[in-house]
């Protein structure tokens, strides 16, 4: 396995999307969608300290974040990325986009890309999503990323996985 963190940061894109490491210049426009152990951030202090607990991570080999931005603007849009450690070869994808960018298919794109580098270049034996199991949206997601959902259990989410 090649595991983070690496030299340059890793930049990867199609036309519409270019997942890139998110700077504090980019928390202003994603304190709505700032998260840390599915905690959300309260303010752009807040969000500060997440981004340096996510960096810390990162620097340990147990994360790789990428902001979502848009190509033209530059602007963070969203985001995406393993998280969680890499444990067994397996990556942990999570995955958010700001309500306004949503019904684009946006994220399949990003989330390809994701899947992609951490095949690739992590050279992850297993990607997985966990979700709850009312999240439509995401589970459309999942599943149009050709995701098999495991065994349903009596806990609120579902764990899907690519291979
Ligand atoms: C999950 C989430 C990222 C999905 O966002 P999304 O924009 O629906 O995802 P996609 O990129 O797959 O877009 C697919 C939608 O865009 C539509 N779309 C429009 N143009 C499209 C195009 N050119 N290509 C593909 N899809 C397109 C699709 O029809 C689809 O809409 P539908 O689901 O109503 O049929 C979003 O709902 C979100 O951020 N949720 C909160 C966080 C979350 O739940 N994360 C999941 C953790 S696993």
């Amino acid at each position: 396995m090649h595991l983070p963190p690496y030299t340059p940061f890793p930049v990867v894109a199609t036309a519409n999307v270019v997942l890139r490491q998110v700077e504090e210049s980019d928390l202003a426009d994603i304190l709505d969608i700032s998260f840390y152990d599915a905690r959300p951030a309260g303010s752009i202090a807040e969000a500060s300290t997440m981004l340096r607990q996510i960096n810390d991570d990162y620097a340990r080999g147990e994360c790789l974040h990428w902001g979502l931005a848009h190509p033209q603007t530059n602007r963070i849009m969203g985001t995406v990325g393993f998280y969680r450690g890499f444990a067994e070869g397996t990556g942990e994808l999570g995955c958010v986009l700001k309500s306004t960018f949503r019904g684009r298919g946006l994220m399949q794109q990003a989330m390809r890309l994701a899947i992609k580098f951490g095949l690739e270049e992590i050279k992850l034996q297993n990607v997985i999503a966990l979700t709850d199991k009312q999240n439509y949206a995401a589970i459309r997601l999942l599943e149009r990323l050709q995701f098999q959902p495991g065994q349903a259990d009596e806990s609120s989410e579902i764990r899907y996985s690519l291979r």
